[in-house]
């Protein structure tokens, strides 16, 4: 039998040769420095106790950094005490930023808003009034039901500064989850609005809030005392007085001082809501202290943020993790000046989002591979219409990014020389923890490289054991980090079962790693997305990276599939690149990728089947749903598809399929 904790057949991932030394005028200028790893290494606390001194505002002092003597719920400057939306938007004015844009909205239709962080500080302490006038306290949740808009980011800042944690539910999920999600919280208001617009028309929010807190029969009644409505689209909306309320109004009749509520560095700021991959959603809890020091800190060095001179884009949605450390808590602790846009990239054309480069002049760029890929799918000519010159870094989460989509992100959109930063995180660790340094790292296509100071992370074998250089195994942090998780909302013991107890004492991420020859780590993918064939490990991500690696492919997901004599075999869903999809004929295309498979890794992982499609199916997110392909792979019915951003994309696949190859 062979060795079955070391994911096999990863030659076409490591010999990646290609590296990209920083030059020397960014590095010069950059905010990291490579003595920053050496400072962390010498004392982890006291390196952790000055960037929350440097980086965050306290009311009281703390004295003590880490208490882990209730491992594995950490306390972190436990005994300081603050308030999160001081952090982002009081202190500037206070310092006399108070004209800095610290908002630039751009709305789908191409409205825009301009918000300062003055500006910010009126509208967050306005709505602070608001929902203390509704009866929210000190540590009741609030759910927040928004698409992107600065009142989005307003409500969160709103919560935090009355030190009510807030549940931001993504405006892409459904009734019933939402209607979860508010009962397992015990939310008592949820923050809403009429509608957002997605691909050029509006589309309604505030009926899934209806049905979601609507009393059912058999089910306690809501714990919704009030929902606030933005006014976005002007669409009707159904009312139900006394309980419903326009933002706008309330807003405007409240006072626009407020005093923040200072909480304990562990207070709780945020639950999160992540699917793992069966049972129900867990809701990741965040403190205040820790969390903040670490989203700062990772905002200010994996970025180079420059906060007088930069314009910062994040594109991912408040719905998610990234938009809570890297739109709202990262970039305006730091004082960032940053770009919010509502839509799709591609409404309403598919260069819309190197136009909003071009317009406000963005200079740092954080984005997922999935879309990357999209935009490579779309062609070289879309960007190249572009002046994106502005760009000097740019940064990848969310998935493994293939080599290849990672060269073309850094040549047709970085103008071959903007560092990328791949940032490995998870909902679960608040902020990221595996990156390069913009500045200091030499990057590789493909790899996310180092923990950063003050992280210690490693690859570890079935027994824990770290594996050597050139080995694959289990990503784990060996050491608590600020932005840990303190728990999932109310199950600790699920908190301990799920991240501490495959391990002893240790965080398992649940996601495969492998260390190359230098030491450098490469994310495989989920542990529960990699294939068995034959007693072999094979790397979802490696065979995607292949297949994506022929000319003729824009994208590609791999599964695999149970069978009875390999345990499982390699089923791949192609796309491909639209100069070669009009006369293709699948059979050849099959026998092509198949051999360019076995060619890029080995026979073994030459997929047993290779499928065109035209579109594959993802989460509002980006992710891809593999667990559906795995239902055509298996010629099963296909399961639920309701998390599907788009979920037309499962008919269409299956009915493209009806003859299978
Ligand atoms: C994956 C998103 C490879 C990983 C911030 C992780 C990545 C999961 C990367 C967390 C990356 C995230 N390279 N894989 N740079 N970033 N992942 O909770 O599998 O939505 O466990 O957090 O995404 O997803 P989550």
């Amino acid at each position: 039998m062979p060795q079955d904790n070391q994911p096999t057949g990863l030659e076409n991932l490591l010999h990646e040769t290609r590296t990209f030394p920083p030059s020397d005028a960014f590095a010069a200028q950059a905010n990291a420095q490579p003595e920053l790893y050496e400072r962390a290494a010498a004392d982890h606390l006291g390196f952790w106790a000055e960037q929350a001194k440097e980086l965050v505002t306290w009311k009281t002092p703390f004295t003590q950094t880490l208490d882990w003597s209730d491992a594995p719920v950490a306390r972190w400057f436990a005994d300081g005490t603050l308030n999160a939306a001081y952090n982002a938007v009081d202190r500037h004015v206070v310092e006399g930023r108070g004209d800095r844009v610290a908002l630039q909205f751009e709305g789908e239709p191409g409205d825009t808003r301009t918000v300062t962080y003055a500006e910010l500080q009126r509208e967050v302490s306005r709505a602070a009034n608001v929902l203390s006038s509704l009866g929210v306290a000190k540590g009741d949740r609030v759910v927040i039901y928004l698409p992107m808009l600065v009142e989005s980011v307003v409500a969160m800042l709103a919560c935090a500064r009355i030190g009510a944690p807030h549940s931001v539910v993504f405006g892409g999920f459904s009734a019933d989850a939402l209607r979860s999600r508010i009962a397992d919280a015990e939310a008592k208001v949820v923050i809403t609005s009429d509608g957002g617009y997605r691909r050029g028309s509006a589309s309604a929010l505030k009926p899934a809030v209806d049905e979601a807190i609507a009393p059912r029969e058999g089910a306690p009644a809501s714990s919704i005392e009030h929902v606030l409505v933005v006014r976005r689209t002007g669409q009707d909306v159904a009312w139900t007085p006394g309980r419903d309320i326009w933002w706008h109004e309330a807003l405007e009749a409240a006072d626009v001082q407020h005093t923040p509520v200072w909480v304990d560095a562990e207070h709780p700021l945020f639950i999160l809501y992540t699917s793992g991959t069966t049972g129900k959603p867990k809701g990741i809890l965040h403190t205040t202290g820790g969390y903040l020091t670490q989203a700062a800190y990772t905002h200010k060095y994996v970025f180079d943020l420059k906060a007088d001179t930069d314009v910062y884009w994040c594109t991912a949605d408040i719905g998610w993790v990234t938009g809570h450390t890297y739109v709202v808590y990262g970039p305006l602790v730091n004082g960032a000046t940053q770009v919010i846009y509502e839509g799709t990239p591609d409404s309403p054309h598919q260069g819309r989002w190197w136009e909003i480069v071009e317009k406000y002049k963005v200079s740092i760029l954080y984005t997922a591979p999935t879309a990357i890929r999209t935009c490579m799918k779309w062609g070289d000519e879309i960007p190249g219409k572009y002046d994106l010159t502005s760009l000097r870094v740019l940064g990848s989460v969310g998935e493994p990014i293939n080599p290849e989509a990672w060269m073309w992100y850094r040549r047709v959109i970085g103008g071959d020389k903007a560092p990328i930063v791949d940032t490995w995180w998870q909902t679960e660790t608040g902020a990221i923890m595996i990156s390069p340094l913009p500045g200091v790292t030499a990057t590789k296509p493909g790899s996310a490289q180092t923990p950063l100071p003050g992280i210690i992370a490693d690859v570890v074998d079935d027994d824990a054991n770290p594996v050597p250089d050139g080995g694959g195994g289990y990503l784990v942090l060996t050491q608590p980090w600020p932005a840990m998780l303190r728990g999932i909302w109310g199950d600790l013991e699920r908190f301990k079962d799920t991240y501490w107890s495959r391990f002893k004492g240790i965080y398992f991420a649940g996601d495969g790693a492998k260390k190359d020859e230098d030491g450098d780590i490469w994310l495989l993918g989920r542990v529960d997305d990699v294939m068995n064939v034959s007693g072999h490990r094979l790397s979802t991500t490696e065979i995607e990276s292949a297949l994506v690696s022929h000319e003729m492919v824009a994208e590609a997901a791999v599964v695999g599939a149970a069978d009875e004599l390999t345990g499982q075999s390699v089923v791949a869903f192609v796309i491909l690149r639209s100069s070669f999809a009009k006369d293709a004929d699948p059979e050849a295309v099959q026998a092509l990728l198949r051999n360019h498979v076995a060619k890029e890794i080995g026979p073994i992982a030459k997929p047993r089947r290779i499928l065109v499609v035209s579109e594959l199916p993802k989460t509002r997110s980006g992710k891809i749903m593999r667990r559906l392909l795995r239902d055509v792979a298996e010629n099963r019915v296909v399961g639920d598809a309701s998390t599907l951003a788009d979920s037309s994309v499962m008919a269409l696949i299956s009915s493209g399929l009806a003859a299978p190859a």
